[in-house]
């Protein structure tokens, strides 16, 4: 499956769009079938009021004015007002459900990719460019409510205009209407090669927006900005935002210019078209044919002006439609991202009163890319109930990757993972994450307030439990010295605090969620050794009836765990005590002299 959504990023718009089948468009447009059925109603009422105003228009010309009939007259011109009024209300009304459907649908997609994209495993995530899964949330669906919301509105308003025209014209006047069709064609043909260039466009135009919003993402961030200033590469990324944002403007004047000339033609024939028409119609009066009168040339022109404009409004719309396929084909690519990490529909929920907290891996591999060597390979810890396992190991030995699986981030690929003896594969999410709290080695804060932040964990807690938790994890006193204290604004990422102070507030975060195992990911930063006392007087708090996963830099505080589980290379090489470690001579032994 990973194979499948890597070569997503080779397909070529073509194939994309291929996928993006009207059906499945139509689908979306499903659950609001009776307001479009509607639009159709209305649409066919204006139809008949529109065909009704022509032959209006026409009576008057060759009836009432000669016959001086001024009661007549007078009728007919308040049916014509008449029927321009209900003509405009029904235009209103169609614009007003038009709209209101694009709108609920553009939600609707909105939320359906972002819960999507929740689920996904975290594989897509460390794939994906940051700024790229905004940009498609913002401006692609954003692009799409713009053209749908006034696309469809327009389009069955100029639909319903074009049609009704039409038969009008037809039952005015077969010949001239037969006549003035002949337009047609070319223009069709006109805006179908002016679509398929704009659409492609489109499609570049969103690719570049998507590359320049995550240039903004990844260079305007802290850690971004401290890079680019220690390293003196100002000046270049500004540059290489300029020749981005030319790219962007280029194409942006080039989807608005792409086919203006093709389009010049077409008008040029629509404006030549009613004086054509009245050179035919004199023709034919010449010739006799009754049929043809002044009125009816005057409502022909009048038809075709009804006509030909809505007419270029609807070729404009198949335009604009084909560019919203462009944006579909973008959206759909990520709606069709596979959830790699489901939970079954029968999965196991433990009662958070009844989990003990034994964890026990048997012969874990994991990579991943699949075709290369695997990161854990062949990894079996019994950790009971209650107990303290710490996993140290050097750097890129896979220790990071190991509490991933724990925390079911990814799925082993063989060898299985159990929690009180089920398997987490077979563990319901709600159960798993009551089972387990994780504290990453680089604690993710929101933009938010420090207690914003640990309420994220548990929305319900009263300050109280607040200063309780943060007390727990030794870090209420230094919450309590901020600005604001637990309203202190938390700047991005936390960058306002300290590493070792991030770690204590994410673990004062998941003591407020109680778990029954605790894993922490220990910063790979030295900590001062005051903070590094807070911090083993904080785990030796929260180890009480709690099993403790830590994975631990600083061997001072492995010292006394139950367990000890050596890994080099994604494998166990020596698992025991402290004490027996060191009797060992090997690699911890070699990783403790080293590390004095
Ligand atoms: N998303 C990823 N895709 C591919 N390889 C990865 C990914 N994440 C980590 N790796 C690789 O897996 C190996 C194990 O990484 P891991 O982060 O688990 O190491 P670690 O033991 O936690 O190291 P440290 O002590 O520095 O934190 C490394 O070689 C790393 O390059
Ligand atoms: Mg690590």
């Amino acid at each position: 499956m990973v194979d499948a959504t890597e070569n997503s990023d080779e397909l070529s718009y073509d194939e994309l769009a291929a996928q993006v089948s009207l059906s499945r468009v139509f689908g979306l447009f499903k659950a609001y079938a009776r307001q479009f059925v509607a639009v159709l109603v209305l649409i066919l009422l204006s139809s008949v009021a529109g065909i009704a105003a022509p032959f209006l228009l026409r009576a008057i010309i060759d009836e009432a004015l000669p016959s001086g009939n001024f009661h007549l007259l007078a009728l007919m011109t308040g049916g014509l007002i008449g029927l321009a009024c209900l003509g405009t209300l029904i235009g209103v009304l169609q614009v007003l459900i038009t709209s209101r459907v694009g709108q609920a649908i553009m939600h609707d997609l909105r939320v359906r990719v972002y819960a999507h994209l929740q689920s996904l495993s975290l594989g897509f995530f460390t794939t994906a460019r940051s700024g790229e899964i905004q940009s498609r949330i913002a401006s692609d669906i954003g692009g799409l409510q713009a053209l749908v919301t006034h696309a469809i509105g327009d389009f069955t308003r100029n639909i319903s205009l074009v049609m009704m025209t039409t038969i009008a014209m037809l039952a005015l006047e077969w010949r001239l209407a037969l006549f003035s069709f002949l337009v047609l064609p070319i223009a069709i043909w006109v805006s179908h090669r002016v679509g398929r260039l704009r659409e492609e466009i489109t499609y570049e135009q969103q690719q570049r927006i998507a590359d320049m919003s995550s240039a903004v993402q990844e260079q305007l961030s802290i850690s971004g900005i401290i890079l680019a200033r220690t390293m003196g590469r100002t000046n270049h990324l500004t540059r290489r935002f300029i020749h981005a944002s030319e790219g962007v403007a280029a194409l942006e004047v080039r989807s608005h210019t792409a086919g203006q000339w093709q389009w010049g033609v077409i008008d040029i024939v629509l404006q030549a078209l009613p004086a054509l028409t009245l050179l035919l119609g004199g023709l034919l009066m010449n010739q006799g044919v009754s049929a043809v009168t002044i009125g009816t040339l005057v409502a022909m022109t009048a038809l075709q002006e009804q006509l030909l404009w809505p007419l270029e409004e609807v070729l404009e719309a198949g335009v604009h439609f084909r560019t919203t396929r462009a944006l579909f084909a973008r959206i759909f690519e990520y709606l069709d991202h596979p959830i790699e990490i489901g939970e079954r529909p029968d999965a196991v929920i433990h009662d958070p009163a009844d989990i003990r907290g034994a964890v026990r891996l048997d012969s874990v591999r994991f990579a991943y890319d699949k075709a290369q060597a695997p990161t854990i390979e062949d990894v079996s810890i019994d950790i009971p109930a209650g107990s303290h396992t710490a996993i140290v190991g050097p750097t890129g030995s896979g220790k990071t990757t190991l509490g991933y699986l724990l925390a079911r981030l990814y799925d082993v690929d063989a060898g299985s993972i159990r929690y009180d003896g089920v398997d987490i594969r077979d563990l319901s999410f709600q159960s798993l994450t009551d089972t387990l709290g994780v504290v990453t080695q680089e604690p993710y804060l929101f933009h938010a307030s420090v207690a914003d932040n640990l309420r994220f964990a548990k929305p319900d807690a009263t300050d109280v439990d607040l200063i309780a938790a943060a007390k727990i994890a030794q870090i209420h006193e230094t919450i309590g010295a901020l600005p604001d204290g637990y309203d202190t604004l938390v700047g991005e990422r936390g960058y306002r605090f300290s590493g070792g102070e991030k770690q204590r507030l994410a673990l004062a975060r998941v003591v407020l969620r109680n778990p029954r195992v605790l894993l922490l990911d220990e910063a790979t930063s030295a900590l001062d050794s005051a903070t590094e006392r807070a911090m083993s007087e904080a785990l030796a708090t929260l180890a009480k009836d709690r099993t403790t996963i830590t994975i631990a830099h600083r061997l001072s505080t492995v010292r006394h765990a139950d367990q000890i589980i050596v890994m080099t290379d994604g494998r166990v090489v020596e698992r025991g005590r402290h004490d027996e470690l060191l009797a060992m001579k090997g690699v911890y032994a070699n990783l403790v002299r080293s590390a004095d």
